[in-house]
């Protein structure tokens, strides 16, 4: 997105999302790449390829336990769109991958739900509500924006560089 476009977005945003554009203009992310997908379950796997395929070996190093986590987060992202959400009744979702300085940042947009968003539950043994629970043990930071009619949820993780080494 342009500045002019962050401008843009800004002034339609609640402080706290504009926060979280922010927070990413400041730190200089740069989009390595998106991928849009049908939203059904056979969709899951080409997320994980991905998200291998965009951060190693420029990003993480291979078998580096972050990439099994940020992959059990972008499963569970994914998972929600197409659960929860119109990406899941003949929709598409979109995971999108950035690299900022000691950071890399995933996000999944998805087709919206009639104005419910995602909420962390308390879960009781044997029940389901566990998702966000494991995104916000292994992500840094998480979180969501509205994005139209759907919405945003984007999980960080510190990676020492954050950058391709040369
Ligand atoms: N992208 C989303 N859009 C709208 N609502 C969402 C979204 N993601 C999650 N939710 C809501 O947040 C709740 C909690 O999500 P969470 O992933 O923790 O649990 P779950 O998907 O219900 O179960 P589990 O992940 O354990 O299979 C969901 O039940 C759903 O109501
Ligand atoms: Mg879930």
């Amino acid at each position: 997105m342009t500045l002019a476009g962050i401008e843009e977005r800004k002034g339609a945003m609640t402080s706290g999302e504009a926060r979280d554009v922010w927070t990413a203009q400041e730190n200089a992310m740069e989009l390595l790449g998106a991928l849009t997908l049908p939203g059904i379950e056979r969709s899951v796997p080409y997320v994980r390829l991905f998200l291998r395929d965009t951060f190693v070996p420029g990003y993480v190093a291979p078998g580096d336990e972050l990439l099994a986590d940020m992959a059990l987060v972008v499963d569970e992202l994914a998972a929600n769109g197409i659960r929860h959400t119109a990406s899941g009744k003949g929709g598409k979702f979109t995971i999108s991958l950035w690299a900022g300085r000691g950071v890399l940042r995933a996000e999944v947009t998805d087709d919206g739900a009639n104005g419910a968003r995602p909420v962390v539950r308390t879960v009781p043994e044997g029940e389901s509500g566990r998702g966000l629970h494991i995104v916000g043990a292994l992500a840094s930071r998480w979180g969501y924006r509205p994005e139209g009619a759907g919405t945003t949820v984007w999980a960080e993780f510190p990676v020492r560089g954050g950058r391709p080494q040369g």
